[in-house]
């Protein structure tokens, strides 16, 4: 576990101004755990009232265009999130990938686009589940992660956070092994390492992601090279949420 662990809330398309609540709960218990560094991701439409709602935790972006401004109707850039208060972006989520068909090059270049507009990026990157049995789960993930890293990643170690999440472990309630999330994890660290250098490279955390519970936290936070959890259905109450940040204090203390 990276000294300081990072618990990310993805709320997903989730969310009107009732979840505001939440956030604001999320936050005050926050500000007494304060070993962990919490953030959430709501949808676009929340990002500014949540930022305005918190005073200790992160609020981000579950994505944006890879262009400042221009004719793309319905989408939103990386200025315009960072303007509404979006301290940072996920991308490259595995449900972006599926259901927008986003191809590692687009992930960069909206990765690169984030880091213009002053954001920090969480790259996602994950095998599904015939890839895993096939037996090819870290060579398909450290070549689609290296794929969309952005060029212009200047300070790795305080811009990237990675996050590991397997398809087939998205709210399904199915998880790999702590033994195969280590195992994954160490190949990332590898990848970090060659391509940012020791220094740097062990620096990126690096996030699991997929049904990660109150339940199954502490175990899972304690594989090798964890360096806390993305979490999507988890982070819909303040309750489940918490209790995920609060096993994160328990293994930043142990
Ligand atoms: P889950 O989602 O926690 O609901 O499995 C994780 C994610 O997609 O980030």
């Amino acid at each position: 576990m990276a000294e300081r662990p990072y618990i990310v809330g993805n709320w997903k398309m989730n969310g009107t101004r009732a979840m505001l609540a939440q956030a604001r709960a999320i936050d005050r218990a926050s500000q007494n755990l304060m070993k962990v560094e919490v953030a959430i991701a709501p949808p676009y439409t929340l990002i500014h009232a949540t930022h305005r709602e918190v005073e200790q935790i992160g609020v981000g972006a579950q994505d944006c265009h890879p262009d400042p401004e221009g004719a793309h109707t319905g989408d939103i850039s990386a200025t315009m999130a960072a303007d509404a208060g979006a301290k940072f972006a996920i991308l490259g989520h595995s449900e972006r990938r599926q259901d927008h068909g986003e191809s590692n090059a687009l992930v960069a270049a909206k990765a690169s686009a984030a880091l213009e507009a002053g954001m920090r990026i969480i790259l996602c990157c994950g095998e599904s589940e015939e890839t895993r049995d096939a037996g090819k789960a870290e060579s398909f993930v450290t070549r689609q992660l290296k794929a969309s890293l952005p060029e212009n990643l200047e300070s790795p170690e305080e811009s990237l956070t990675v996050a590991y999440e397997p398809i087939w472990a998205i709210g399904t309630g199915r998880t790999p092994t702590v033994e195969d999330i280590g195992a994954m994890h160490s190949a990332i660290r590898a990848l970090l390492v060659e391509l940012y250098g020791e220094e740097q490279g062990q620096l990126v955390r690096i996030l699991y992601g997929g049904s990660v519970k109150p339940e199954n936290a502490r175990e899972l936070l304690d594989a090798d090279e964890v360096g806390g959890a993305l979490v999507g259905g988890a982070s819909l109450t303040a309750e489940s949420f918490l209790g995920i940040v609060m096993a994160a204090a328990d293994t930043a203390d142990a």
